[in-house]
Formats: structure tokens, sequence, C-alpha cells
């Protein structure tokens, strides 16, 4: 296995294990590739009816299918695993989201490095400050979603908070809007929604992914929930490259 990238710098993840569990959305399939670009041997979870979607990986990644809230699959597939990159998504009524936080929290082993997605609307503290245009959006959108039963984000706020109770050395990432396109480089990152750094709310899909995946050999992140912003938005532009 090439353990040198191409800059000569010596890849972080060689020797380590990574499981990714939400592997073939969008952002999963930027996790697995930064990660095996960061030298991890990766294993994936999906459901059964999205395998096909990471074919392009196929004799690269090893995958577990299932529900992401399955505890078999989710036992079976962090096992020895280094470090876990969840992302955390609050589809329909039955708890999907808790339930497949709680399934990494109690399976994967102590000492993992455990990294979970999510967006600013998940507040860490009193010290996260929302606009009242989006406070209004989010109630609203929130109510009429469980409503027709497609996505229940009181249980994506159950599970986050879940992970701030847990003595596991989690990381919490809540993105702004994304988009795509190609990377602009790490994003900048503040302790609280309502930073002025983050007010572009705006960061490129591939960059979260990056974020997340080099949040496992970052300590300074453990036990934090970072809200992130691109790079070269102009709020991070102004506002510099510190946490708040
Ligand atoms: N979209 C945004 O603007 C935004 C903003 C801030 C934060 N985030 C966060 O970013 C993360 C990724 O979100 P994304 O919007 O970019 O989507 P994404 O990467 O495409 O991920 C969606 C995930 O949900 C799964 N999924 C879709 N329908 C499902 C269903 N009915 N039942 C179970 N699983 C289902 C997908 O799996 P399949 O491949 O099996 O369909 C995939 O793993 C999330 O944690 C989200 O909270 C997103």
């Amino acid at each position: 296995m090439e353990s040198i990238g191409v800059d000569g710098a010596r890849k972080p993840g060689v020797g380590k294990k990574l499981c990714i569990v939400g592997a073939s959305g969008k952002l999963g399939r930027y996790l697995v590739q930064h990660a095996l670009n960061q030298g991890y041997e990766v294993v994936g979870v999906c459901r059964e009816q999205s395998v096909h979607k990471l074919a392009g990986f196929a004799g690269r990644i090893t995958v577990f299918p299932g529900a992401t809230d399955d505890r078999a699959v989710i036992a079976r597939a962090v096992d020895e695993c280094d470090a876990v990159l969840t992302v955390l998504v609050p589809w329909g009524v039955d708890h999907y989201a808790s339930g497949t936080a709680q399934a990494v929290l109690d399976h994967a082993r102590p000492g993992a490095r455990l990294v979970f997605s999510c967006g600013w609307h998940i507040a860490r503290d009193e010290k996260d400050v929302y606009p009242r245009k989006f406070k209004i959006y989010a109630a609203v959108f929130g109510r009429l979603a469980k409503l027709a039963r497609v996505v229940d984000v009181d249980d994506q706020v159950e599970a986050c908070r879940r992970i701030f109770a847990s003595d596991t050395d989690w990381t919490v990432v809540r993105g702004s809007d994304l988009e795509e396109g190609d990377s602009q480089g790490l994003p900048v990152w503040s302790r609280h929604v309502g930073d002025p750094v983050l007010a572009s709310n705006l960061t490129r899909r591939v960059d979260y992914a990056r974020f997340m995946v080099e949040a496992v050999e970052n300590d300074a992140l453990v036990r934090e929930a970072p809200a992130i912003v691109g790079r070269l938005t102009p709020s991070a532009l102004a506002h510099g490259d510190r946490p708040a």
C-alpha cells in the first residue's frame, strides 16, 4: 500500500480502519474518496438498494448493506475500526437518526474517533444564535416534514443530545447550506452559530467531507460541534480562520 502522498507527506490513515455509515449518499461518497486518499482501509454501511452507488469503489472498500440504524449491521461494520464517520439523517418518523447514532455509540470500540454530520439547526448550547427568519423556516419546515412523515428533525436533535452526553471521543460537524463544486480547501469553523465568520452560509460538499475525515486526526475537535463554512466565502475571507 502506498503510504506517501503526492506532496511527499505521510498519509495519516495508513494502517487504520475507518467506517463510513451512510456511505452511498452524496456526502458519503465524498467521505469514502477522501478517506481512501488519506490511506485508510475503508468499510461502508448503506441501504441494500443503494449498494450500486458505490460501484466506483469496488475492490477498494468493504460494503455492509443494511439500514444505518440496524444495530447488528453497525456492530459488524464498526468492528475494530479506529474511526467511524456517520452521515446523520432524520428520514421517516421511526427514530432513524437517534437509532443510527445510538448504534454507533454503543458498538464502536472504546477510544474510536466518532465524527457525525448534521446542520447548523442543531444547537450545541445557548451561545448559538439564530436569526428570526432561520428559526421560523426551521419550525415550519420541521412541522410540515414531520406531518408528511418524511423527515423528523426532532429526532436528529435527540441523536445529537445523546452524542453530546456521551463520554466517547465524538465530534459533531454542523454543516451550512451545501453546494457542489471543486474543493476550496478545508472549511473555516466556529464554536457558535451566529458567528459573523459563518454569515455566508455555504460550503462545498466535497470540503464538508474533507473536514469530517480530517477531524479524525484533530484532537482539538474532540467533543466539539464545529459549525463550518467554505474557506473562500466572503464571510470566511472577511473574518479569518479561528474558532470563536
Ligand atoms: N443538504 C444540505 O444543504 C445540508 C445542509 C447542512 C447539513 N447537511 C447535513 O449533511 C449530511 C448529508 O446530507 P445531504 O443533504 O448532503 O444528503 P446526502 O449526502 O445525499 O445523504 C443522504 C443520506 O440519506 C440516505 N437516505 C435517503 N433517503 C433515505 C430514506 N428514505 N431512508 C433512509 N436513508 C435515506 C441516503 O442513503 P441512500 O444512498 O441509501 O439513499 C444518504 O446516506 C446530513 O447529515 C445533513 O444533515 C446537509
